[in-house]
């Protein structure tokens, strides 16, 4: 029978038939997602020999559901998501105009998912921009609910921004605003809380999956009290939880203070050595440059709202962008999550059995490894990276790999279970 996911201890509790709350999407959806549906069921019923299956439960959102209820986003939808915890969902039409501002952004809210999590790996003959691609496979944190995405804005010359600008340059004595009759403000919230939550989840990953390093990526050159804190409330996190499970950088300045530089080294070589996981911190200019160069260098990525938008789309684009660039939304203490294709309704080619459903797909995966499925996950993944090695690949790679076949959506769907 099927039953609930549930989350008790720290830990997800899935039973061998789930209820998983799935939205087809807006546009695209309806290419993407029976593919990636069939596709789930097959590699679980052979990673289990028929003893496991996920009972999907339909849920509206969106164009679809404003279609048949007037409203973008049901109050059954949320109610769903609550009551089964772990869900998926395709891509979504961004209401034009008044009411909800993104409707992803609310079901984030609701369920105040604080991690945008988004792994970044090379498929053989994907089609890349870099001379080493296969050196990549990070895995990005992005904090999901702070930062200048907390929409604290003001409007030049509305009676609220007169208000913050002269709160700002009478009591607080702010010299600095440039051009103060013209200018807009915006507030950045980042807070401990926020931050230690993020990272905590961050660092907790890299040692579950036995990953080499975590990098905190900020601008707390320039940002000294948001973006600047997040570093060091990182490093002081990672020192009091984690602290026989670490290497932190301000470990090794000590050391090298108090031994010199050699001693640090070799305290730092023993530590990685026995497996501890490098926490380690680069300024985010400095980032984009340095992942292009030695991606190799990267592997948990934990890093604030805004930083964590412009990397995502970076290292995507290093290895076949966002057709089949996956991703979550998790919090790691509640255990709800919900999996999503990272690109938009792709309108032009709705319908036309063209899309490509690689990023539905592997955020398909990526839940299924969520809820403790590894082998029908990896067994997708695989698969998945048969048919691309093998050039039976959909249109948008097709283009860019030579004497590779343009599949249709369904096409390469079915040449994927063909190689489960
Ligand atoms: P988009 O991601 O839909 O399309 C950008 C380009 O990528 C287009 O050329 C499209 O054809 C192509 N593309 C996207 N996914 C593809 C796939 N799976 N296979 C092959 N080609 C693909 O972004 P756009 O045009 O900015 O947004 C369209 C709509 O989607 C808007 O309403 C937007 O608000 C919404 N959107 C929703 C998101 C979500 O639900 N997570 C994320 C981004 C946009």
């Amino acid at each position: 029978m099927a039953q609930k996911i549930t989350f008790s201890a720290g830990r997800l509790q899935t039973p061998d038939n789930p209820i998983i709350p799935y939205i087809q999407g807006d546009g695209i959806g309806v290419d993407i997602w029976p593919v990636t549906q069939q596709i789930c069921d097959a590699a679980i019923a052979k990673a289990y020999n028929g003893n496991r299956k996920i009972e999907w439960k339909k849920l509206l959102a969106g164009e679809a559901a404003f279609n048949t209820s007037g409203e973008w986003m049901p109050i059954e939808t949320m109610d769903a998501f609550h009551t089964y915890m772990v869900g998926i969902k395709g891509p979504l039409t961004t209401p034009v105009g008044g009411g909800i501002r993104s409707l992803n952004v609310a079901l984030r809210q609701d369920l105040d998912l604080f991690v945008c999590l988004r792994p970044v790996s090379y498929f053989d003959g994907v089609p890349s921009p870099i001379k080493k691609p296969e050196l990549v496979n990070m895995h990005i944190f992005r904090e999901n609910t702070e930062d200048i995405y907390a929409g604290i804005e003001y409007m030049t010359g509305t009676p609220e921004n007169n208000q913050v600008k002269d709160f700002l340059m009478q009591e607080m004595g702010v010299k600095s605003i440039r051009f103060p009759d013209t200018v807009s403000l915006g507030i950045k919230p980042v807070s401990k809380e926020g931050s230690e939550r993020l990272i905590r989840a961050a660092i907790q990953y890299a040692i579950e999956k036995k990953l080499p390093s975590v990098t905190l990526v900020h601008k707390g050159n320039i940002m000294k009290f948001t973006e600047g804190a997040f570093k060091n409330w990182g490093y002081a996190l990672a020192e009091k939880e984690f602290e026989d499970k670490v290497f932190t950088w301000t470990c090794w300045e000590k050391l090298k203070k108090e031994q010199g530089e050699l001693a640090a080294n070799e305290h730092m070589k023993d530590a990685l050595q026995s497996g501890k996981v490098l926490i380690k911190d680069v300024i985010a200019d400095a980032f984009l440059q340095d992942s292009l160069l030695y991606p190799d260098q990267f592997s948990v990525i934990a890093t604030l709202n805004l930083n964590g938008d412009y990397i995502s789309d970076l290292l995507a684009a290093m290895v076949g962008g966002i057709g089949i660039a996956p991703g979550g939304n998790v919090n790691y203490d509640t255990g709800y999550a919900i999996f999503e294709a990272t690109h938009g309704t792709a309108p032009k080619i709705a319908g036309k059995d063209i899309a490509n459903p690689g990023s539905l797909l592997l955020s398909a995966a990526m839940m299924l490894d969520y809820i403790g499925w590894i082998e029908a996950a990896t067994m997708i993944r695989k698969a998945m990276g048969k048919a691309i090695a093998d050039k039976m690949v959909t249109e948008d790679f097709a283009s860019f790999m030579p004497d590779a076949t343009a599949l249709g959506t369904k096409a390469f769907g079915e040449a994927i279970i063909k190689r489960l």
